[in-house]
């Protein structure tokens, strides 16, 4: 049990238009940080006003990103609760990132406890017309003042809170996606499986081109043969083909997404023949061609269940679903936003309430 100390803001700010929210625009009046040094491990938990912190330029989170963060969200119940989905698997999923980029994991109980307390603290910010959430971002920050290159001995874990609209601006409608045959995300033994800031940096110029070519976002192919597909730059990646619900498998280099592991839970749940296997860009264009590719829809946190209506590779144009979305991306898009909100009754046990 932590012993968080909790300091409230004197000047609480001014909640946000819900209609306007945007993503990751606003954030609330509160942020939760807690430090690390060798010898004395994680200490001083506490809830301040949320405000810029003071790191040296020499902190070594500035030269070689060490660097982790995770993603997930708070949601008003109609009957006034307020829940987190899976908190669980970000703080397991937290865990692994540390493990990898050599960062001492927050105990996991500490971690759902500390997103407990703040979100707790900043329960009047959820946001509650419909597609609207309290994202929660917690990450971890080496903050040594050294050059050299090596893991630090000291660290900020820091969790903040923004109320949020959909990650997409046009919501629920599908969007375009540019498969990247140049440029590449992540390789295996990488820290593509990482939640880590330095996947997302090397994201950047690939998607600067198809912002370019007016695609929403990138969907990656494997960095070796440049033949498989991983995923997409703020989501996993899922296809309809011929009947069956097919997403790329983990591979080491693709990110082990909640939403994705709650879709393929859901989906087996329904009885839909479902693959997790590789999926090579060819098979792709084929089931495109031949009319197999019934839909496709992108996972995530921040993006929930986001349909693809085009996929573009090179000069071939694949348009999926009539442009519209496909009914098992909604059927999902229902279920997993239905038990996020507690509309739906929770059959697995998914969501856990902030008291
Ligand atoms: C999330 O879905 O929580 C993510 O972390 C994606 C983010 C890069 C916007």
């Amino acid at each position: 049990m932590l012993d968080i100390k909790i300091e409230r803001t004197t000047a609480p700010k001014e909640k946000p238009n819900e209609d306007k929210l945007g993503f990751g625009q606003i954030f609330t009046d509160h942020m939760y940080i807690m430090d690390y040094n060798e010898g004395q491990g994680w200490h001083d938990p506490r809830i301040v006003p949320y405000a810029p912190i003071s790191l040296a330029p020499s902190a070594m989170v500035f030269h070689y990103a060490q660097e982790m963060f995770e993603g997930l969200k708070a949601y008003h119940a109609d009957d006034g609760r307020v829940l987190l989905f899976r908190p669980d698997r970000n703080a397991q999923r937290a865990g692994n990132s540390c493990k990898r980029l050599c960062i001492p994991p927050v105990p996991e109980e500490d971690f759902i406890e500390a997103i407990k307390a703040l979100v707790g603290v900043d329960r009047d910010w959820i946001p509650t017309r419909p597609g609207t959430s309290l994202y929660i971002r917690p990450f971890i920050i080496a903050t040594d003042e050294h050059l050299g290159v090596h893991p630090s001995l000291s660290y900020k874990f820091i969790i903040i809170l923004s109320p949020s609209g959909a990650y997409y601006a046009s919501g629920l409608d599908p969007v375009k996606i540019w498969i990247e045959d140049d440029y590449v995300r992540a390789v295996r033994g990488g820290i593509g499986e990482a939640k880590a800031g330095g996947n997302y940096a090397a994201s950047l110029k690939a998607q600067e081109k198809s912002d370019a070519e007016g695609y929403a976002q990138v969907l990656w192919l494997d960095g070796v043969e440049r033949k498989y597909i991983e995923e997409v730059g703020s989501m996993n990646i899922f296809f309809k083909i011929a009947g069956k619900v097919v997403t790329p498998r983990l591979n080491g280099s693709i990110l082990p997404g909640v939403t994705r592991a709650s879709c393929l839970d859901l989906c087996r749940h329904w009885g839909l023949e479902v693959e997790e296997r590789r999926v090579s860009v060819d098979e792709l264009v084929s089931a495109a061609r031949d009319g197999s590719l019934e839909e496709c829809f992108g996972s995530g946190t921040a993006a929930v269940i986001s349909p693809v209506g085009t996929l573009r590779f090179g000069d071939e144009v694949m348009e999926i679903s009539g442009g519209a979305i496909g009914p098992l991306s909604q059927r999902l898009y229902d279920t997993v936003t239905g038990i996020q909100t507690g509309k739906l009754p929770d059959e697995f046990g998914w969501t856990v309430e902030v008291k």
